[in-house]
């Protein structure tokens, strides 16, 4: 592998201060720098990635052995090796296959529990399950980061297709929180989903606790109007919660890989089961373009390389990712979980120093409001900041069809002025138009030079529906694991949290005064005894 990194990080040295708009004049870039895989298009010309780079980065890919590992996962084999565990989120919505776990095909089980999960979705969204006071209005999902970013951020995504009972999604332990979606809403005629992959996370277990309350000051029998999604049936049972409301998963679904399965429970309640299926759908089929594929036209490896690029071998250490879609302002969030959580890590496999940087920063906002905000920063700071820009050629508000012309050229402007910029003369010129001269005008026109030269990437599709939501999350799954590969890290565990859990436990006596603050920092005693005060 060092091989094929020196020779990246050769050729980078050779075209760096070259200016990416100098690559369009071979007139078949934009063509050859696209790749599109059922409608799902992947615009990556607007790079400083040559032909050489990109058989650089493939041969990266190749040395990494990404063809076998992919192999590896799809077949079930144990990669999460820090765990023992397989990881086959993909079986999920591989709903026809066969995939042998410890000697046993999984997908019976999968089907068998998406089809309870549909009876029950369909008995509330046709007022068969009722609350104690008449048919469900509101659903609220309490889970926290894998057991909630990804319903949360699909409901709001697939808002158009909604035809079922309000979803709410509470996350935070922070009281506020859970106050502020309850207020408002009628216990009698409330769902409450406990969604935790183990049924021990303190967030979801305490908010939990706090709905039941609130349920019971209204409701006879509260536990009649909870459900549960978690892999541990001994707790959802231990809390209340009938087993035929309870939708369980096996551990070779990780929480930030969940959405797929009973996770997405909420999501299916709100949207129906067909929409749902046509979710799993679109994940299927990027399944089936990452298994078949060649490398230089595979959309995952593609952007996985393209994120290699930018952060390993140009050192840009943030990608921002800005959706020309306001459905999906909750993506970068669940980017954020999905690429840190998995992609954060320090150390390889085999527990040695990583060579290189471990995966990006990502963040981001909607366009056309991050424009207002954050853009100035992109265009003119001095750090070098990699962009995805994500935009459907259609929306769903047909009367509104002017606003998205207008959406539509504002993402096409921003990537535009990102690699094109503005120049010093071209500068100068607009001000000599307004009448300035001498000093002035040289001062002036400084501050209106845009460096441009700025990587983008643009991932465009017909209109965000179920399906092209499934590509889209299976797009980022599977770049995650190509990059995962690469970096020659476990993109499955998920240690670093670990440590503020067991720290934030402990304190909690200290707060409540039960404990003294022995063995804290300065800093730390202090806080805690200001809270105390
Ligand atoms: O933050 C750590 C983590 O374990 C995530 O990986 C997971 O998505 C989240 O907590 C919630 O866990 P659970 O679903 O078990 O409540």
């Amino acid at each position: 592998m060092k091989a094929k990194w020196d020779a990246l990080s050769a050729h980078h040295q050779a075209v760096k201060d070259r200016h990416i708009l100098d690559l369009f004049a071979d007139a078949g870039r934009a063509a050859a720098f696209t790749a599109e895989a059922d409608g799902m298009r992947l615009d990556w010309s607007k790079t400083n990635i040559d032909a050489t780079g990109r058989r650089l980065l493939v041969d990266l890919a190749e040395a990494a052995g990404v063809a076998g590992k992919r192999r590896a996962m799809f077949t079930g084999e144990k990669i999460n090796d820090t765990e023992g565990r397989a990881v086959l989120h993909t079986a999920l919505r591989n709903l026809d296959g066969t995939v042998i776990v410890d000697g046993k095909n999984v997908i019976p089980g999968i089907v068998d529990t998406l089809e309870r999960m549909e009876r029950f979705a369909r008995d509330v969204r046709e007022g068969r399950f009722t609350g104690q006071g008449g048919r469900i209005t509101d659903v609220v999902n309490i889970g926290i980061g894998g057991s909630d970013l990804g319903p949360a951020m699909a409901t709001l995504a697939l808002a158009p297709f909604h035809d079922g009972p309000r979803c709410h999604y509470v996350s935070n332990v922070d009281g506020a929180h859970i106050a502020d979606t309850l207020r408002g809403l009628n216990p009698e005629t409330t769902l409450v989903i406990v969604a935790s992959k183990t049924f021990t996370t303190i967030e979801t277990m305490t908010n939990a606790e706090t709905a039941r309350v609130w349920m019971a000051g209204k409701v006879a029998n509260p536990a009649a109007q909870f459900a549960a999604v978690s892999t541990a049936a001994d707790k959802t049972a231990a809390f209340g919660i009938d087993p035929s409301r309870v939708f369980g998963f096996e551990d070779w679904v990780g929480g930030r890989y969940s959405m797929w399965g009973p996770i997405g429970l909420a999501l299916m309640l709100a949207v129906g089961p067909e929409d749902f299926r046509a979710f799993l759908a679109g994940g299927r089929a990027m399944d089936d373009h990452f298994q078949t594929a060649p490398f230089d036209a595979n959309l995952p490896v593609l952007l996985a390389l393209v994120g290699v690029w930018h952060n390993q071998v140009c050192g840009h250490a943030t990608r921002a990712v800005l959706p020309y879609d306001q459905r999906l302002s909750r993506l970068p969030a669940y980017l954020q979980q999905l690429e840190m959580e998995s992609n954060g890590k320090r150390v390889a496999m085999d527990g040695a120093d990583l060579p290189t940087h471990s995966g990006p920063v990502v963040w981001g906002e909607p366009g056309t409001n991050g424009q207002h905000a954050f853009y100035q920063l992109i265009h003119q700071g001095t750090r070098v900041i990699p962009c995805e820009f994500l935009v459907a050629r259609r929306g769903h508000e047909a009367d509104l069809a002017h606003q998205h012309v207008l959406l539509v050229s504002n993402c096409l402007a921003q990537s535009e002025a990102l690699l094109r910029g503005r120049s010093l003369d071209e500068a100068r010129a607009i001000m000599a138009r307004k009448g300035l001269t001498g000093a002035e005008l040289e001062r002036q026109a400084r501050h209106r030079v845009f460096p441009g030269n700025r990587p983008s990437v643009t991932l465009a599709y017909e209109r965000l529906t179920p399906f092209a939501l499934g590509q889209i999350i299976a797009l980022y799954e599977h770049r995650v694991f190509v990059e995962g590969v690469i970096l020659g890290i476990n993109s499955y565990d998920q240690w670093g949290v670990e440590l503020g859990k067991e720290l934030a436990l402990a304190l909690q006596p200290v707060l409540e005064g039960r404990q003294g603050t022995d063995g804290k920092d300065g800093s730390t005693a202090a806080l805690a005894a200001w809270f105390r005060g």
